[in-house]
């Protein structure tokens, strides 16, 4: 068996395709253009890589972008000043912290740089606020999804559904494995996936016994891998079940024999082709919808923001978002 690859690049079009117009539609309408603004903190090449894509994907939707490239050494109190200025600017719709942020020490402990100001994740998040939050990763966003308030969904989470409900109608009904149950990845995944209907979900961390996980992921019919660790963690073919579904929206530094370090992502997509009959390649996966449901969130966060202005300011009330009506291909 050759596993069918499910290509982001490929379901990108459905929500990037109305969304142009849509966004053509609002300038003409309003006199503004939805604006992003993504926090980089260092020089990761990777974090740079997805930033660009961002950049290039929001222009060419017609959005107004801006990266704001932060040192390394940048400490809390100033990123927290940064974000605040943009928070209150009202040209910006959506801000995003890039993830992860730059840290004095790696996964073993070992110093890299005590200079780096180790900043609090939850804290940056939090600072965009909850009217401009598109990452979806606010800690009170998060804690609506899957209720009726739910506001913006996380974009990889949002863009995995997506591609699920598209290609496998019925994945309400299977026996489904999320591995990893992290905020950004995992935790929402397993919420979108139950409100979704899925009853029949397990969530393996490294809190379950080995036997049990292993157990779990071999029985699995829909298998979503949301580490992010690749040096402990990464799943093959002889794990997963033959003919499962495979969804890989895990991606962490892998650190090679040198003590150099590699993008790499959860799942070991070449040993999983053989046995899967679909799975999400790494590159070329979950990533482009990732962005597309980014874009999507700013211009929700855009016309939500200028109708509260025109009532007569006050907090934005969207409309919840829906992942998208489900499609079989
Ligand atoms: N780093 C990699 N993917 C993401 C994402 O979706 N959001 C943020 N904030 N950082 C990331």
């Amino acid at each position: 068996m050759t596993a069918i690859l499910l290509k982001g690049a490929n379901y990108a079009p459905s929500l990037l395709e109305p969304l142009k117009p849509k966004v053509e539609e609002f300038k003409t309408r309003s006199g503004v253009t939805p604006k992003l603004v993504v926090f980089l903190l260092g020089d990761s090449s990777a974090s740079m890589d997805y930033v660009s894509r961002k950049g290039v994907a929001a222009k060419a939707v017609g959005m107004d972008y801006e990266l704001v490239h932060l040192s390394k050494y940048t400490t809390q109190k100033e990123l927290l000043d940064c974000i605040g200025h943009y928070r209150d600017d009202p040209k910006v719709h959506g801000i995003l912290v890039q993830l992860p942020l730059p840290r004095s020490k790696d996964k073993n402990g070992k110093i890299i740089d005590a200079k780096i100001p180790d900043i609090d994740e939850s804290v940056a998040l939090a600072a965009v606020g909850v009217d401009k939050d598109v990452d979806g990763l606010h800690p009170d966003n998060l804690a609506k999804l899957g209720t009726p308030q739910q506001s913006f969904i996380p974009c990889t989470p949002r863009g995995a559904m997506i591609m699920l409900e598209k290609t496998m109608s019925d994945f309400d009904k299977k026996k489904v494995v999320i591995i990893g149950r992290g905020p950004t990845a995992g935790a929402p995944m397993a919420t979108l996936l139950k409100s979704h209907g899925v009853r029949d979900l397990r969530v393996v961390s490294s809190q379950t016994p080995r036997e049990e996980s292993d157990a779990w992921i071999k029985e699995a019919d829909l298998v979503i891998a949301a580490v992010g660790k690749p040096d402990i963690f990464r799943l093959t073919g002889n794990q997963i079940k033959p003919g499962a579904v495979v969804i890989d929206i895990g991606i962490g530094d892998k650190t090679l024999p040198d003590g150099t370090t590699k993008k790499m992502s959860d799942v070991d997509t070449q040993s999983c082709l053989k046995i899967a009959s679909a799975i999400t390649p790494y590159p070329g996966g979950v990533g482009p919808m990732t962005v597309a449901c980014l874009l999507d969130n700013t211009y929700q966060a855009a016309v939500a923001i200028e109708k509260a202005k025109q009532q007569g300011g006050g907090h934005s009330q969207r409309k919840p978002v829906t992942t998208g009506p489900a499609r079989s291909i």
